[in-house]
């Protein structure tokens, strides 16, 4: 069958256009946009089509899942329900830290969940030293499938949160987190997010806040293991002024530079020693 007949079915009644384009990738292994509206499924194409559209319409369950498949930045990464969907915003992470020299550098992904962040990473830097840690085991196993699919050493740890750098002596050079951040009593989180996306990835403990004062807390301690350190944290769009906040009292010693997404939300931050910084 045609695509564009399909897709005119299909989109938006069903599906948004980039759902559909990931069906049709996933399916037909092309990842081709330019090609994408050119080409005709095959009856078995068609059939999977159809299979993946009857799960999609009886559960609701988020496409990622059901394909057990998300594409971030530039790379596919097999997500299944003991992990966060990644999320578009989180490129910008991506896109800040390649910014900076990462050859020969330790980075540790924190949180690190499909490990779309560090692997993304070591794709683009293979001289990169990579290493991730979560909380769940489940997560690192997910992890260390996609540094599998992608044929990349990296060390994997369950850890919680900033504990890692109590248990091993690698001095860190770069540190990316995105951590949990939803106020668990947040009543705009979709249904289906709720239903089906590890709760552990999602909501934090005091507001949504948790991770960040801990991370306060312990910014001596990290700048002592390396002054050179640079940390780049995700966090929800709303909570900048809360951030302010938490780290008022470290901004005589560091500088904490917020940043915004591609949609122009606050995003991110990015937090480096005043001491003199040399990378
Ligand atoms: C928002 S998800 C981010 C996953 C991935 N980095 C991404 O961007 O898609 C947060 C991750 O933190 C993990 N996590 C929750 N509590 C943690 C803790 N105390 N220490 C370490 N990881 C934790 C969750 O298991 C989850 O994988």
């Amino acid at each position: 069958m045609n695509l564009t007949k399909l897709k005119q079915k299909y989109v938006p009644l069903v599906f948004t256009s980039n759902e559909f384009n990931e069906i049709i990738i996933y399916i037909t292994h092309n990842s081709d946009f330019n090609f994408l509206n050119d080409i005709y499924l095959s009856e078995k194409e068609l059939d999977l089509f159809f299979q993946i559209v009857d799960i999609f319409l009886k559960t609701n369950m988020p496409l990622a899942y059901i394909l057990n498949n998300k594409y971030f930045y530039k790379y596919d990464f097999y997500v299944n329900e003991d992990v966060l969907i990644p999320r578009q915003e989180t490129e910008c992470i991506v896109e800040e830290i390649m910014k900076y020299d990462l050859n020969n550098k330790n980075l540790f992904d924190i949180c690190c969940g499909s490990g779309c962040i560090g692997i993304t990473l070591k794709n683009l830097q293979p001289k990169l030293n990579l290493y991730m840690s979560d909380i769940s085991p489940k997560a690192i196993e997910v992890a260390n499938l996609n540094l599998k699919k992608y044929k990349i050493k990296a060390k994997t740890f369950v850890s919680d949160f900033l504990n890692i750098f109590d248990q091993i002596n690698i001095v860190p050079d770069y540190i990316t987190i995105n951590p949990p951040y939803i106020n668990s009593l947040d009543l705009n989180i979709e249904n289906n997010v709720k239903k089906f996306e590890p709760h552990l990835a999602l909501f934090a403990k005091e507001e949504g806040l948790y991770f960040y004062k801990i991370l306060a807390k312990r910014l001596d301690f990290l700048f002592q293991l390396n002054k050179n350190l640079l940390i780049i944290c995700e966090f929800g769009f709303e909570q900048k002024e809360q951030l302010r906040n938490i780290f008022s009292g470290m901004i005589v010693k560091y500088n904490i530079d917020f940043k915004k997404d591609y949609s122009n939300n606050w995003r991110y931050f990015v937090i480096t020693s005043k001491e003199i910084y040399e990378k």
